[in-house]
C-alpha cells in the first residue's frame, strides 16, 4: 500500500469517531509526518454550533501536541452523511474549508514545503489530489509576521 492509500484508509478509519450529532456529516482527517507517521482527527461538534472543530484541525492540532507541526507533509480527508444507523455514506471528494486550508498553511510554512491534499468520499474510489497552493494561493502565513 502506498503512502497516500494508507492515509485515506487511515482518514476512512478515523471518521468513524466523528462527533457529529447536528450535521450528521462524518469528515476524517489523516496527516502524513516526514518519518512516515500518521496522526489522525476527526470532527468535533458542540452544542453551541459555531464552535465545531474540523477533522483537518484536530488533526493537525494532535500532531503539534506532539511536537510535529513542522512535519507535515501531507493531509488525506474524507466525509460523508451518517444514516440512522450512524454510518456515513458517501462517495463524493471532501475538500478542507477555507479555515482548515489556513491552519494546514501553518504547518506548510513551518516546515518550508507545500502539501499534498488527498480528498476523498468515505467510500468509493473517487480520490482528487491537490496541493495546497493551489487551495489557497496567495497565502499568509507566519513569514508576513517577520523573521522568525
Ligand atoms: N467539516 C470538517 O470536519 N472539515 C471540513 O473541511 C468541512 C466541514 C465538518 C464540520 C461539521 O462538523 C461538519 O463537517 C458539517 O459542516
Amino acid at each position: 500500500m502506498t503512502d497516500q492509500d494508507r492515509l485515506i484508509a487511515a482518514a476512512r478509519s478515523a471518521a468513524k469517531n466523528a462527533y457529529a450529532p447536528y450535521s450528521r456529516f462524518a469528515v476524517g482527517a489523516a496527516v502524513l509526518l516526514a518519518d512516515g507517521a500518521i496522526v489522525t482527527g476527526a470532527n468535533v461538534e458542540n452544542a453551541s454550533y459555531g464552535l465545531s472543530l474540523c477533522a483537518e484541525t484536530v488533526a493537525v492540532a494532535t500532531a503539534s501536541a506532539q511536537g510535529r507541526l513542522a512535519d507535515i507533509v501531507a493531509i488525506s480527508i474524507v466525509g460523508g452523511l451518517m444514516d440512522a444507523d450512524g454510518a456515513a455514506h458517501g462517495t463524493d471528494p471532501i475538500r478542507p474549508c477555507g479555515r482548515c486550508r489556513q491552519v494546514l498553511n501553518e504547518a506548510a510554512q513551518l516546515g518550508g514545503r507545500d502539501l499534498d491534499i488527498r480528498c476523498g468520499g468515505i467510500t468509493g474510489d473517487q480520490v482528487e489530489e491537490h496541493r495546497l497552493s493551489d487551495l489557497l494561493p496567495h497565502s499568509f502565513g507566519p513569514a508576513n509576521l517577520g523573521p522568525s
